[in-house]
């Protein structure tokens, strides 16, 4: 009998949460949830996002909706997700829930698809939500096609709208230029609009980053106040809109820059937009940039779970002024401090026009004979004699108006046909749609491998933006370049990567220009900026680290900046170390200090790539930056503390670590000191328990300007 009942109340269940179901979906991860309910005038209006109620059928009681996907032309006032105008020349789309679909991809992957369609005409629009339930991360896309007799053109085509209501916003953006990326600036939303948006062509980042963080009512801090993060998986132009309403309602848009970018669509030619992932978090930015963390490593960055290699590049050291020997020496030079690799940069190609200087040359791709007569192979096998591995620079979307890809493929590049070239770093934009094009690009990277299989490594540059974007292969669909450009660009590094899945490839474009999680799945790792002081990379890589995991985060020793060689070295140890120095200049003792900081890094390099980070004390709230990631278990941490400018200027208290567990006990031991100083750190060698370290803390930062401290936290069995 009682077994009768039981199954009765289960059926029950089911009957109900399917009638429920009918209005309301939930797309959910596991702290935060997305919730759309089907209301009677056959609209689909998303009624909440943010914590999870316990009792899902209580959001039948939420009132307050917004359509979730609002087409321009009829009652709207505000900005729309898509525009178009119908064959018959009426401007207006009116989009009615049509389907949903659940389909539960893996035990931590959901997909909830909602398709609307338009009453009078035969459009779709297909929304994707893909909620990675463990990561708190929602991914979302559209799919927009439409079976009317001639091609419509798309004005807007948001990939994803949402809605907040709340009574105050907070937005956190970031900007910059070059050498001076990524930073930070925070606003609170009024009454209107704010854009934050690129039109830079070739890629999304640099002016403004394709990255936001939003906070409702207060201005969040690493561990308190509602958050939600939000970027765009698109190597180009991109436009968040955050328009506050007459009721104070937000919404938020986020998509391709429709800025000149008028799409023309093809009756059942489906247009994909590209993802927009966000994530959310009720306790403050640091839970949230874990999340994005573990979600770029687990499902965006390639091979985000492999190990990366430690590197000396030449760049710094000698810019265009090379030859055989004086490479062989650096390779020595990379053996000697014990790094994985050494990357040969910009310069090695060219004869008509050789490349000595970045006024010509882009395009011709072939070894240069008065510097490398012997090719690259020779240095390969220099490289394997030394016992580290041989990488390579290219900037294949490019040409210099000063070589003979430009005598001879005129047709070939992104220019105005009746005004005068705009130049950019002296080079102009190959036109990417041209599928010629898209076969010499895969072929500069592709040759190279044929004639050295040996490499093991590429940096794929990008060094300017585009101007006077006019593609002669695009004729009379001008308007499509902007877009085109990135397919194609995407559309070669699928070649590229179906015939070398995993070549690591450093994605870098004139220091930070093409961070993006849309390039990300091409990429093992990127550059965030050529700027290397010391000082001002702890700036740069605290405002990157909110979206960006350590083990994609290239780190370049140089001779940039005033600070000790150890303060650069520990800054550069917080993400995917290399370096760009004349190692041969380097003393005794800095040679000594840097082959040790290579061992101690491939020791404590795992918990840098795969552990979680803390924001400890930012920089920007006094004159230190203190940062540790712990590993999942809990059994280890790495701690960096930088004094930035302040002699007596500030009293530097006592940090309270987090990320450990308060029941076991911890050594804590400074590392990575220079040759023939002590730890001035008190507590050196200690033991201390997870509980002390979390509510009491240690002194880690000494007062004295410019220094850096790194400590080892590792605890008892
Ligand atoms: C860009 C990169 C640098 C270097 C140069 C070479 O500026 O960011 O790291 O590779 O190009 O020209």
């Amino acid at each position: 009998m009682r077994k009768y009942i039981i199954i009765l109340c289960v059926n029950m269940f089911f009957v109900l949460a399917n009638a429920q179901s009918d209005s309301i979906i939930q797309v959910q991860t596991l702290k935060s949830e997305i919730v759309f309910a089907l209301k009677p005038d056959s609209k689909i209006y998303q009624i909440h996002f943010g914590e999870k109620l316990t009792r899902s059928s209580e959001y039948v009681k939420i009132k307050s909706t917004q359509d979730i996907y609002v087409g321009a032309g009829t009652s709207n006032l505000f900005e729309s997700a898509i525009q178009t105008t119908h064959n018959d020349g009426n401007p207006s789309l009116d989009l009615h829930f049509a389907g949903k679909e659940v389909k539960t991809l893996n035990d931590n992957v959901t997909e909830t698809v909602i398709k609307l369609t338009d009453d009078k005409y035969p459009f779709e629009v297909i929304l994707h939500y893909k909620a990675y339930y463990q990561e708190d991360v929602i991914e979302q896309w559209s799919e927009i096609v439409h079976r009317e007799k001639k091609p419509l053109t798309l004005k807007n085509y948001a990939s994803s709208m949402l809605f907040f209501d709340a009574d105050k916003y907070f937005l956190t953006h970031f900007y910059g230029d070059w050498a001076k990326d990524m930073r930070v600036a925070e606003e609170q939303l009024q009454s209107g609009i704010k854009v934050i948006d690129s039109k830079l062509g070739t890629r999304a980042n640099v002016y403004h980053s394709p990255f936001f963080i939003l906070s409702l009512n207060k201005l969040a801090e690493e561990n308190t106040g509602e958050v939600i993060a939000g970027t765009l998986a698109w190597t180009g132009n991109f436009k968040f809109t955050f328009e506050v309403d007459n009721q104070n309602a937000l919404r938020l848009i986020s998509g391709i820059n429709p800025y000149a970018s008028e799409y023309q669509l093809q009756p059942n030619q489906v247009f994909k937009t590209p993802s927009f992932i966000f994530a959310y978090s009720k306790s403050g930015k640091e839970v949230v940039s874990q999340n994005l963390h573990r979600w770029v490593r687990r499902y965006s960055l390639l091979d985000g779970d492999k190990p990366r290699m430690t590197l000396l590049n030449n760049w710094e050291a000698t810019a265009f002024d090379f030859n055989e020997d004086k490479l062989k020496g650096l390779i020595g030079d990379a053996s000697k401090l014990g790094v994985d690799m050494f990357l040969l940069d910009d310069g090695w190609f060219a004869n008509k026009y050789p490349r000595n200087n970045d006024k010509t040359s882009l395009g011709d791709w072939d070894v240069n004979k008065t510097k490398l007569p012997n090719g690259i192979g020779v240095l390969v096998k220099e490289a394997t004699k030394q016992g580290v591995k041989f990488g390579i620079w290219i900037e294949p979307e490019m040409v210099n108006p000063k070589s003979e890809l430009y005598e001879k493929h005129p047709d070939w590049i992104i220019r105005l046909p009746n005004r005068e070239e705009h130049y950019m770093r002296n080079q102009l934009v190959l036109d990417l749609p041209n599928p010629k094009v898209q076969d010499f690009v895969f072929d500069v990277l592709d040759k190279l491998m044929i004639d050295n299989p040996e490499i093991a490594y590429m940096k794929w540059d990008c060094n300017r933006p585009m101007t006077s974007s006019y593609s002669p292969y695009l004729k009379d669909k001008q308007s499509q370049l902007y877009v085109d450009y990135v397919l194609a660009f995407y559309k070669i590094l699928d070649r590229v990567r179906a015939k070398y899945p995993h070549l690591p490839i450093m994605l870098c474009s004139g220091g930070g220009g093409r961070i993006d999680y849309g390039a990300l799945k091409y990429f093992n790792e990127y550059w965030p900026t050529d700027n290397t002081d010391g000082y001002e990379r702890v700036f740069i890589q605290w405002n990157y680290s909110y979206y960006m995991p350590a083990i994609a985060t290239c780190n370049h020793v140089t001779s940039w900046g005033k600070q000790s060689l150890k303060f650069r070295t520990d800054v550069a140890m917080m993400g995917k170390l290399g370096y760009d120095i004349m190692v041969s200049h380097f003393s005794d003792k800095e040679l000594k200090f840097s082959q040790d900081a290579v061992k101690n890094y491939n020791r404590i390099s795992k918990l840098v790539w795969y552990g979680d980070l803390y924001r400890l004390v930012s920089p920007y709230d006094g004159e230190r930056a203190v940062l540790m990631y712990s590993d999942d278990a809990k059994t280890k941490a790495i701690l960096f503390s930088y004094t930035l400018n302040t002699l007596f200027k500030e009293i530097h208290q006592k940090v309270k670590l987090r990320g450990l567990n308060p029941v076991k006990n911890y050594t804590v031991r400074e590392i990575n000191l220079f040759p023939d100083t002590k730890s001035k750190f008190a507590e050196d060698g200690q033991t201390f328990s997870g509980d002390y370290l979390m509510k009491i803390g240690l002194s880690v930062s000494p007062n004295s300007p410019l220094t850096s401290n790194v400590y080892e936290i590792t605890a008892e069995n």
